[in-house]
């Protein structure tokens, strides 16, 4: 019991919980799971290419997907999912709730506001494979682009990562360190969301009880100055299923990183899904150090997320022929294998 609680909160400081959470340690992250970059580069290169789509797979998955965490309905909080009144648990927090009042309640849009099924989509996450990759134009080829936490769209990267999006997600975290949680500079803000034009703007605001004044704010931000873009707030209960799924599939940590809630939605809600800027690891496939981000060499926190256990997930999805991970550079290898 004690070992289930740990992932959820802070570990404490006191003795007897420094031992306890030391034994949660141990046996949530049992040091031979992390699997090290060069087994998994061995396995990744041994791989033969030209993926093909498998579409039974995809579909059996998809429903695996929707049975877990009905992503079409629950992706986000809508007036249809979340009644007034109701009272909201928050995934990321042990034993805290908000209730949803009025006010809180009509900044929820009435449904899930996608056009369903999206066709094909780019879940782009920010690693540093992608820098020199080539891929912004495949990138932007897709019906619908994924971006997680407001990366850099820079004249200098777009041949890289692309400009198209339709879907931006904010981490509340950043908002406190890049904008002073807005209480001083919303220009600013407003002024680096531009280059995502009419995305949506999605933000875990009932995760955390931190997140969720950051997360109104940017909803009211973006309102007054009558931007482009509109906020949608990440349903607790989807991305706590989310957690729960990946959980049952053998991902230990903390918490799932963006990416791979945004992968496991976009395999429910799209057709076809590419991931762009998944690979944990500070080598690329030619064994050349890469640096953490495309836009920087910052490592991100330790001992949150787990992202080789993430990747070797989506690599067993690719291998199933469910989803394909680009880890290639783009304009040699993909780009005359399609059709158009
Ligand atoms: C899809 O996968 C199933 C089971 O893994 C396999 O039997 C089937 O032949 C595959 N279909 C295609 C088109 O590759
Ligand atoms: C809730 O908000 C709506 C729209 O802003 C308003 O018309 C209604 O009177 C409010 N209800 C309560 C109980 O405050
Ligand atoms: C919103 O989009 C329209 C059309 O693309 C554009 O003309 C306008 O300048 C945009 N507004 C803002 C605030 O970015």
């Amino acid at each position: 019991m004690l070992c289930w609680k740990c992932p959820r909160s802070r570990c404490p400081l006191g003795a007897s919980a420094l031992t306890v959470s030391v034994l949660c340690w141990i046996f949530i992250y049992p040091t031979e799971r992390s699997p090290d970059h060069k087994t998994v580069l061995r396995e990744v290169l041994r791989e033969p290419r030209g993926w093909r789509r498998n579409g039974t797979e995809t579909a059996s998955f998809r429903k695996l997907l929707n049975d877990c965490c009905d992503p079409s309905h629950l992706f986000s909080m809508t007036k249809v999912n979340t009644p007034l009144g109701e009272n909201l648990w928050f995934d990321g927090e042990l034993l805290y709730s908000l209730t949803i009042d009025n006010s809180t309640y009509n900044l929820f849009p009435q449904e899930i506001p996608f056009k369903l099924p999206l066709k094909k989509c780019s879940v782009v996450g920010n690693g540093g494979i992608l820098k020199g990759s080539r891929c912004g134009k495949q990138i932007d080829e897709a019906d619908f682009v994924i971006r997680c936490n407001l990366p850099p769209l820079s004249s200098d990267f777009i041949q890289d990562v692309g400009t198209k999006t339709q879907l931006v997600t904010v981490n509340p975290s950043i908002i406190d360190k890049r904008f002073q949680n807005l209480l001083w500079s919303r220009k600013s803000f407003v002024e680096s969301v531009k280059v995502y034009k009419s995305s949506y703007v999605y933000m875990p605001a009932f995760s955390m009880k931190h997140g969720t004044e950051p997360s109104l704010r940017v909803y009211y931000t973006l309102a007054d100055f009558s931007t482009n873009q509109t906020v949608l707030f990440a349903n607790p209960n989807f991305l706590r299923n989310v957690g729960k799924f990946w959980k049952s599939k053998g991902v230990h940590s903390k918490r799932l990183s963006t990416g791979l809630f945004m992968v496991s939605a976009a395999l429910s809600l799209c057709e076809e899904v590419t991931v762009y800027g998944f690979w944990p690891f500070q080598i690329n496939l030619k064994g050349k150090p890469i640096s953490h981000h495309y836009y920087d060499d910052v490592p991100p926190l330790t001992g949150f997320h787990s992202m080789p256990e993430e990747f070797l997930q989506l690599w067993l999805l690719h291998k199933t022929g469910i989803l394909r991970v680009q880890l290639e550079q783009c304009d040699t290898a993909s780009s005359n294998q399609k059709p158009h």
